[in-house]
């Protein structure tokens, strides 16, 4: 929900679990996982003949499962298809008041992310739920919608985060690859998806959204995983879809700050509080321990202290201000 300012609260994404709304086996087990997020699939991992038992799985569990703190989303098909009316009222007049985000696929236009709003609005006024508390998450995973994706971000102040899809994005752009998520062969200077993600970063930090790395097929791997995964965090992203259990430790593990980088971005804080208050002399450039820290650190602190709360750490090194 949003604060007065018009942002959403941010949750926890490092690891974004997906789960076939057509398989009760694993929409039970997904409630024992540690993920931040599961999303409950009716899209591409659900058959089309499945998609109406997937809509009544989802529906159930939602409503009876034990989901924890987990962010709970659903994938709905993308507006292309004759499916996302149907999806949409389903689950939410269904399940609405125990489901956080929808998640749109595919998304192309702005128009798109208004559309579902305005159902979303409809649905909740419907059913006496608090308007505007449902999230959307919107996947970019073509040409026209990575062109519109600073649009996308601002059609609705329901959108907390943009999701690069590889796959999808791969087949679009015709590129010469089948493997997700690995470089391309024959494109050998470069990184073949930095500008996709760094166009999504920029569009999500220009917009106060997350940023959201899409999956990595080969769920054996898990050191292909932890490369991959590691090259968005590096970047800025918040985190990465997991297909396979394992991948989720990786995932929190890599999209969370450092231990002694989330103490020095807190003492960071603690520091400048202290020297530009009253108390402190009220100055601007200040030191801690032999490093000087000003506004802008302050700025690149918060950044990492906030990922490191929105994981739950703990600070193991405390600053103390020296004595008056
Ligand atoms: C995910 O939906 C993808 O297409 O990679
Ligand atoms: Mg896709």
């Amino acid at each position: 929900m949003s604060d007065a300012s018009g942002s959403r609260e941010l949750r926890a994404r490092r690891s974004c679990h997906a789960v076939p709304g057509s398989n009760p086996r694993f929409l039970e087990k997904a409630q024992g996982l540690d993920s931040d997020q599961v999303f409950l699939d009716l899209e591409d991992s659900v058959a089309p003949l499945a998609k109406p038992d997937a809509r009544k799985n989802i529906v159930e569990v939602l409503n009876t499962g034990d989901w924890g703190k987990r962010v709970r989303t659903v994938r709905v098909n993308d507006w292309t298809t004759q499916w996302t009316y149907r999806d949409v009222i389903e689950v939410v007049e269904g399940a609405g008041a125990n489901l956080d985000c929808i998640m749109l696929p595919k998304v192309q236009t702005a128009e798109q992310v208004v559309s579902l709003d305005v159902l979303l609005t409809q649905i909740e006024t419907t059913m006496g739920y608090e308007v505007g508390r449902i999230g959307i998450e919107a996947q970019i995973e073509n040409a026209l919608g990575l062109i519109n994706v600073d649009a996308i971000a601002t059609a609705s102040q329901r959108v907390e985060a943009i999701i690069f899809g590889p796959a999808d994005f791969m087949a679009s752009i015709n590129m010469k690859s089948l493997v997700v998520g690995e470089q391309p062969p024959g494109y050998d200077v470069g990184d073949a998806y930095h500008y996709i993600l760094m166009r999504i970063l920029m569009a999500a930090r220009a917009h106060d959204k997350q940023a959201i790395d899409g999956p990595y097929l080969q769920i054996r791997d898990l050191e292909g995983f932890k490369r991959v995964a590691g090259r968005s965090a590096a970047l800025g992203f918040d985190g990465k879809w997991t297909l396979h259990p394992d991948q989720i430790a990786v995932a929190n593990e890599v999209y969370s700050p450092l231990q002694s980088d989330y103490d020095h971005a807190e003492n960071i804080l603690d520091a400048y509080e202290h020297f530009t208050s009253e108390r402190g002399g009220k100055t601007g450039a200040v030191m801690l321990g032999d490093e000087m820290i000003d506004e802008a650190s302050r700025k690149m602190a918060l950044v990492i202290s906030a990922k490191g709360r929105a994981a739950a750490m703990e600070r193991t090194d405390v600053w103390k201000a020296p004595e008056e």
